[in-house]
């Protein structure tokens, strides 16, 4: 059934959600790569490939939520669908989080490019979580979106 968005920051929203699925399919792939132990060689240039990836990652996280929160979607949402407001209020919530992950991540692998393994969750398990944690929450939003923002033009057709 065909549909449009009416609405230019859900476009862009649901945009940027197609291009972090994206990403964090490239991100899962270098993951499940063969990484060498710390202090082995290799180790550095994966640990450095890893911490840029995920540096990048926050920065396209931090523009996409500001997008989010400052562009429309919290506003409309809560205004002309207050029945998920709620919802919408969760979910944002989990933006300041979910940033706040990525850069301990960036940090503990700069350790791990030192050679000083992360004596805490082995780091491409954390990472994977933090994937996963971004898919859901994208998935979501993108759900809430469909439900309150697109259009049925099938009747235009
Ligand atoms: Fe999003």
């Amino acid at each position: 059934m065909p549909e449009v968005l009416t609405n230019t920051w859900a476009r862009q929203v649901m945009a940027e959600h197609r291009e972090l699925r994206a990403d964090v399919a490239r991100l899962r792939e270098f993951l499940n790569a063969p990484r060498p132990a710390a202090s082995r060689a290799g180790a550095h240039s994966w640990a450095a490939e890893l911490s840029s990836r995920l540096s990048a990652l926050h920065d396209k996280l931090f523009r996409h939520f500001r997008l989010e929160e400052e562009g429309g979607m919290v506003e409309e949402v809560s205004t002309a669908h207050p029945r998920a407001a709620g919802e919408i209020t969760r979910i944002v919530a989990d933006h300041p989080r979910m940033l706040q992950e990525t850069r301990e991540l960036v940090g503990l692998t700069l350790d791990y490019s030192a050679a000083r393994t992360p004596i805490d969750v082995p780091l491409r398990r954390r990472v994977t979580a933090l994937l996963d944690w971004l898919e859901e929450h994208e998935r979501d939003e993108t759900d809430l979106i469909q439900r309150v923002e697109y259009r049925d033009t099938a009747a235009a057709d």
